[in-house]
């Protein structure tokens, strides 16, 4: 079993788990969703049907989808009490901050869906969580710009609904822009699961102490906001922004593979991927996409992200250590080009991978020994000694 570690005194300890939702091949750079390819999924399907993948286990049929979509957009809603939620925290939170917290909280408000022996209540939770992100996440942002609330459409799909919510104000109508809600579309689906990342690990061990299932997300959501997992979008954009133009690219590279110097190229490199990252193919190509259609050309920033991927592919320290691109490397391009500001690239990570979240929780739950996570330790401390009293400490 991956992950099997020996400790010294001929202890081993597992702390790995068996799953059947996603499976990546790190050398091959390929990434499947219950046996499907992303780049496939993300061409030919959409994001709420790759979430009943994810949960459910196969593609679902047509009147399957449209009981799905109908549950997940009857949803949306959040409980109104949850507004005074929001407006306990100051204006100038970062949104991850907000989301975090309100999504603990929602075991607060939806306590009818955390039992988490009850199988409808789980499924009620899972329901629950995927329909009410793209509310929690848009009316965060809106906080964050201190703009009123928008309420979810029914009329609307899922990615629509998300970006009407972010970007329509009371004073007049916003249509979405279909490409824009497909290229959106298309970034929550790369992002749905990623097999047994930090997050999901975090949802996992949460899982496994049978803690209620919006606790456990949140905890997934708080991991992620680290800037070497889900944060690593935003790094990487201010990063791009940094060097600023193509002639500055040879420094950067050159501060990277310094062992001296801490600066790592942000949205580079994968604990996992030992080729370029499949979902990194489909955003690059995205993101000339989703630029045309906003009217922006000669992006500077990702001028310099082509090039410096190709300057670094070519560099034999990278080719060497095998660091390619990353989901992380195009997608703050792709989310800036549509009106985001940095702080809301990890909240859209996390929106996306609720449902990777969730599909991994229920599986913890489906472990029949509901094996506890709890890696063993080497230790490597003070050996056994009596206690000192002060007057007679050095
Ligand atoms: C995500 O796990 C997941 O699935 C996560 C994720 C998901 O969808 O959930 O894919 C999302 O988190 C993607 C990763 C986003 N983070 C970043 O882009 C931050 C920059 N990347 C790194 O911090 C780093 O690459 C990690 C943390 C992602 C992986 O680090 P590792 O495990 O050290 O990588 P490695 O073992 O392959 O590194 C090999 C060598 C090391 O040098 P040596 O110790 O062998 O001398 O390459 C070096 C590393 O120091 N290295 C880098 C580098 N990443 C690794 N050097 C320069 N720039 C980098 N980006």
């Amino acid at each position: 079993k991956a992950g099997v570690f020996t400790h010294d005194p001929g202890f081993t300890s597992t702390s790995s788990c068996e799953s059947t939702i996603t499976f990546i091949d790190g050398e091959k750079g390929q990434l499947l969703h219950r046996g499907y390819p992303i780049d496939q999924l993300a061409a030919k399907s959409h994001y709420l049907e790759v979430c009943y993948l994810l949960l459910y286990g196969e593609l679902p049929t047509a009147a399957q989808m449209e009981d799905f979509e109908y549950r997940v957009t009857h949803h949306s809603m959040l409980h109104d009490q949850m507004q005074y939620f929001f407006r306990g925290f100051r204006r100038d939170a970062h949104p991850m901050a907000i989301i975090v917290g309100v999504m603990g909280a929602m075991s607060a408000f939806y306590h009818d869906s955390t039992d988490i022996t009850d199988p409808w209540q789980r499924e009620v939770a899972s329901i629950r969580m995927i329909a009410k992100m793209p509310t929690i996440v848009a009316w965060a942002f809106k906080y964050s710009m201190g703009m009123p609330f928008i309420y979810p459409r029914n009329d609307l799909d899922y990615a629509g609904n998300f970006l009407r919510m972010c970007f329509a104000v009371p004073a007049e109508e916003y249509e979405v822009d279909p490409i824009l809600a497909r290229a959106m579309d298309r970034i929550f689906t790369l992002h749905a699961d990623h097999e047994q990342n930090a997050s999901t690990s975090t949802v996992r061990l949460a899982s496994s102490s049978g803690a209620n299932p919006f606790a456990c997300i949140a905890a997934g959501a708080a991991c992620l906001w680290g800037p070497a997992h889900g944060g690593a979008n935003e790094a990487c954009l201010m990063m791009l922004r940094e060097i600023g133009t193509v002639d500055r690219i040879p420094e950067f590279i050159a501060r990277a593979k310094d062992k001296d110097d801490p600066f790592r190229l942000m949205g580079f490199g994968h604990r996992v991927y030992k080729n370029v990252d499949p979902r990194a193919k489909v955003l690059k190509a995205s993101a000339d996409e989703v630029l045309d259609l906003m009217g922006i050309h000669n992006n500077p920033t990702l001028q310099v992200a082509k090039e410096l991927e190709k300057q670094a592919l070519e560099d034999p320290y990278f080719a060497e250590k095998k660091l390619f691109p990353n989901v992380d490397f195009y997608s703050g391009i792709i989310l800036e080009a549509m009106g985001f500001p940095t702080s809301m690239f990890t909240p859209i990570f996390a929106l996306s991978r609720t449902v990777g979240w969730i599909s991994q929780w229920k599986e913890q739950l489906s472990d029949p020994e509901h094996k506890i996570g709890r890696p063993r330790q080497l230790y490597t401390g003070a050996p056994y000694r009596d206690y000192v009293e002060v007057e007679e400490r050095g």
